[in-house]
């Protein structure tokens, strides 16, 4: 049987790496198009480095603490990104701004997911603010990276119902169920090259029209 080539990929995070965790399961298959071949972090104490550990990845820290300047690190981190010749970086819960320098080092090669339906809430606290602003329906998005904070052509959301005694934290959980779901979904559709930008659309190719509608809440 022919191997397959897969994409490679290069995964920066700040944390405790779930969304990491979702993609390292979907790249277990052995019919997943993309790899993970590094797992970059900006704190030492990112729990998703044991992770990617675990799973036999290189890991590696480009620590962010005590480095003011913005342009000096995203060198740094470019550098550390470089060496593993990446396709795809796959931005999961790094937690940093991006200078517009190091986004045009990989423009149309980044994508990040946002805990909100964009263009909705974009930044920090987006469960609270969803609670408080009344919606009904809140989720996540994934995008591709552009010079603009939690902005770029969407490629997948999902949404998920606000119920009444919703706090933020249950919020949360419900969306970050779904961010499990489309991120591996989305570098699916990257590596299979699938990935049509159209301005700011994103178009999936081979994928056939699903005609559909959602009402939140639903009325029975
Ligand atoms: C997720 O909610 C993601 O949408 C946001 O940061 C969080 C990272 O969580 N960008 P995890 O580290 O993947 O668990």
């Amino acid at each position: 049987m022919p191997v397959m080539r897969k994409t490679r990929c290069v995964v920066l995070i700040s944390g405790r790496g779930t969304n990491l965790s979702a993609i390292l399961s979907a790249a277990a298959a052995p019919d997943y198009p993309a790899e993970i071949v590094a797992v970059i972090s900006n704190k030492t104490d990112a729990t998703g480095l044991l992770l990617a550990q675990e799973a036999g990845i290189a890991t590696e820290v480009v620590p962010s603490q005590g480095v003011s300047d913005r342009e000096i690190y995203d060198q740094a981190l470019l550098a550390a990104i470089d060496r593993y010749q990446p396709e795809l970086v796959i931005l999961a819960g790094f937690m940093r701004i991006l200078t517009p320098g190091f986004v045009a080092q990989y423009a149309g090669r980044m994508i990040n997911i946002h805990p909100s339906l964009l263009p909705s809430f974009t930044g920090m606290h987006t469960h609270q603010r969803a609670i408080d602003a009344g919606v009904h329906v809140h989720g996540c998005s994934v995008h591709f990276v552009t010079a603009e904070l939690d902005h770029g052509p969407m490629i997948a959301q999902a949404a998920v119902p606000v119920y009444a005694d919703d706090d933020a934290a249950k919020l949360a959980a419900r969306v970050l169920k779904e961010e499990h779901r489309i991120y591996p979904e989305a570098v699916r559709w990257f590596a299979e090259g699938r990935l049509k930008v159209v301005g700011q659309r994103v178009l999936l190719t081979d994928e056939p029209a699903v005609p559909n509608v959602l009402i939140v809440p639903n009325p029975g």
